[in-house]
């Protein structure tokens, strides 16, 4: 059994025409292992979570009651990206697994809808919102250090509470990233096989073979969104992350769950006089 479906081409070669549909169940079923040994772990054996305790940063009484973490446009472009997300798996997947419906339509409209919102994001992010605070620091990475020395039980330092983003965010962000770029880039050169509002059709602009790498990229990067939209949907579903959910729908959180895991010299909020202005996050 291999990781890819091969046919035979007009000109008698046998070429490469996507990844083999079990892949699909694989990734399914790693998404719910992560999430039975992930929840097994949190619930049996982790430790309790312990930061470093920094002495209370001045200025935190003037904080308001509600932090706010996500703007209304972030949120918005957080949701229409979500159901993007749903229709395209949804419409690519369940053809493969019986279901059988016009899908291709309605998958490339989702395309579109994806296509055009991370256009939107990339210039949000970095015009409006802090760009550097989605991607791993220093900080990030000593921090992690010393979580996994205590995960091995030997003597550290406590790691700091969070920016506004912990390191698993921002890890997550960069494989969604580029698994969500592989399949854009990907797509758009395949709605030029499929007939569309945009251009009209050329199965002849790639050889047999580009095609075959194309559709296959497409189907990786997409199985591989299967496994990343489980585990993400698992997490924010987790009790102790709720308040972390609730505040991508009304945009805020409260000031003791700020205060209790994030670190106000990295995520900076606007009330603390001294400290600037704040800075929007999506
Ligand atoms: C979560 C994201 C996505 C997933 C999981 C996904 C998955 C898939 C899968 C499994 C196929 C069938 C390919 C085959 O038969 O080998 C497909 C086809 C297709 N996808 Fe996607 N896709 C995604 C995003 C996109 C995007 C963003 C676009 C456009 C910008 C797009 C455009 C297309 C087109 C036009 C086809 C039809 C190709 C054909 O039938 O010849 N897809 N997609």
């Amino acid at each position: 059994m291999g990781f890819t479906d091969r046919a035979t081409s007009a000109l008698g070669k046998r070429v490469l025409i996507h990844i083999a549909w079990f892949l699909i169940l694989v990734a399914l079923i790693a998404g719910l292992v992560f999430l039975i040994v992930h929840a097994i772990y949190v619930r049996y054996f982790a430790k309790a979570k312990e930061f470093a305790t920094e002495p209370a940063s001045e200025g935190t009484s003037a904080l308001p009651a509600r932090i706010p973490r996500h703007s209304l446009t972030a949120r918005l472009f957080h949701w229409i990206m979500a159901a993007a997300m749903f229709v395209l798996l949804f419409t690519a997947f369940l053809p493969k697994l019986g279901v059988q419906f016009n899908w291709v339509t309605y998958h490339w409209i989702a395309g579109t809808v994806l296509t055009i919102s991370i256009l939107f994001h990339l210039v949000h992010a970095s015009f409006y919102l802090d760009f550097w605070s989605i991607w791993p620091d220093r900080s990030d990475i000593e921090d992690a250090r010393r979580r996994f020395q205590r995960f091995l039980g030997k003597p550290t330092e406590q790691p700091r509470k969070f920016a506004k983003y912990p390191l698993e965010n921002k890890l997550y962000h960069g494989v969604v990233m580029l698994s969500g770029l592989a399949v854009i880039v990907t797509g758009i050169c395949m709605m030029f096989r499929v007939r569309t509002i945009f251009f009209p059709r050329n199965p002849y602009l790639f050889s047999d073979m580009t095609w075959g790498m194309t559709y296959a990229l497409h189907g990786l990067a997409g199985v591989g969104l299967i496994t990343l939209t489980i585990v993400h949907v698992y997490f924010a579903i987790r009790p102790e992350k709720l308040p972390i959910t609730a505040s991508m729908i009304v945009g805020s959180m409260s000031r003791e769950f700020y205060l209790q895991e994030h670190d106000p010299k990295r995520w900076v909020i606007e009330g603390l006089p001294h400290h600037g202005s704040a800075v929007d996050g999506d």
